[in-house]
């Protein structure tokens, strides 16, 4: 396959790009490097720095690539992505997330490319009902961050039924870990989610670390998520743009493990490293004490089983980290 990686420079884009070359396949990126990093990008990999939200640095890159060779598949990581960001500047949200999609679905109609893969969130479910997401679960985003990605999906729907393409909508849940390599990873500043702080906290770049509440209905009392290594989430990118294309039909798809493990257990995890210094604070507003996905749905249609385990998310992070620490 040809595959163009819109946001390839990002976590998650970057280790779809890995997974996608080992697979032998072609790819391009564009990226415009606001959050993204041009070393995380394979060596075997093309590069175009653009930004998906001007019309003239996609048609740059369809132009050029297509004369060549149509793509196959273009895969959209291209999104901001922090949700208190996204409270505060909700019109950048919907520019960047939603009308970036709109103008790269506009492209590949004129081009005539007819696979899209997406990424999108278990933040299209809001605040769920059932602690299990199965994908045919109500959706209510509760922040601009959510929303956009659910506009867009919804956008992505309609334009492929319209114009005969096919797509595969993914909704992650909590990604950690890093490649094997230890070449790419989650590297940013501020980082937001458990298993990073948890990491940054034993390694003592951060002094202390909080838990939000340990009165949960759950096994120890502190909130359960579902945890998945972002290895695993990029093979289901090289599955699912195989499905589409060779299928010529259209999936959505929660990408979890099935399981869950509380705040707790992951920082008993960590600790096999190194002590973690945390205290205990309330809860915060919106936290639901358990989110795990359902991925019968991944495994039944690309046979996608995930291979790593919460010791190898937690492994791989802390190795990556070190690398930060010692090339510094
Ligand atoms: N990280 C998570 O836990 C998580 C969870 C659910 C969904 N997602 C989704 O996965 C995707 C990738 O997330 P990530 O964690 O890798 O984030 P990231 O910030 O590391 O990657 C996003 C990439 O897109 C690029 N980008 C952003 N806006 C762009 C634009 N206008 N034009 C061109 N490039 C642009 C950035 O430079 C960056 O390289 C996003 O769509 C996000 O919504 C992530």
């Amino acid at each position: 396959m040809k595959i163009l990686v819109i946001g390839g420079a990002g976590y998650i884009g970057s280790h779809a790009v890995y997974e996608l070359i080992r697979d032998n396949n072609e790819v391009v990126v564009m990226d415009n490097l606001s959050t993204g990093d041009r070393n995380f990008v394979h060596r075997d990999a093309k590069f175009y720095l653009g930004d998906i939200t001007k019309k003239e640095d996609l048609v740059e890159v369809f132009r050029i690539e297509c004369a060549i060779k149509p793509f196959d598949v273009v895969m959209h990581f291209a999104a901001k992505l922090i949700v208190p960001e996204s409270m505060k500047m909700p019109l950048e949200y919907y520019h960047n997330n939603v009308e970036g999609v709109r103008l790269m679905l506009e492209v590949m109609t004129e081009f005539n490319i007819r696979n899209v893969v997406f990424s999108s969130t278990a933040a299209v479910y809001g605040n769920p009902t059932k602690y299990i997401c199965e994908e045919d679960d109500y959706t209510l985003p509760i922040n601009p961050y959510g929303d956009s990605k659910l506009a867009s999906e919804r956008m992505i729907k309609w334009v492929c039924s319209a114009f005969n393409m096919n797509y595969c909508i993914f909704r992650y849940f909590n990604v950690a870990g890093a490649d094997e390599s230890l070449e790419i990873g989650l590297n940013k500043n501020n980082l937001t989610h458990l298993i990073p702080i948890a990491v940054q906290t034993a390694l003592g770049i951060k002094d202390k670390m909080k838990v939000f509440g340990d009165d949960y209905d759950t096994v120890d009392g502190t909130c359960v998520r579902d945890y998945i290594h972002v290895s695993d989430l990029a093979i289901a990118h090289v599955l699912g743009a195989k499905y589409i294309l060779n299928n010529n039909k259209s999936i959505l798809v929660n990408l979890g493990s099935n399981d869950g493990y509380s705040v707790k257990q992951i920082i008993d995890e960590v600790e096999k490293y190194a002590h973690v210094n945390y205290e205990i604070v309330s809860r915060r507003e919106g936290d639901p004490a358990k989110l795990i996905a359902s991925n019968d749905r991944a495994k039944s249609i690309l046979g996608w089983i995930p291979k790593y385990g919460i010791d190898d998310i937690i492994r791989t992070d802390i190795e990556y980290r070190k690398t930060l620490i010692n090339n510094k």
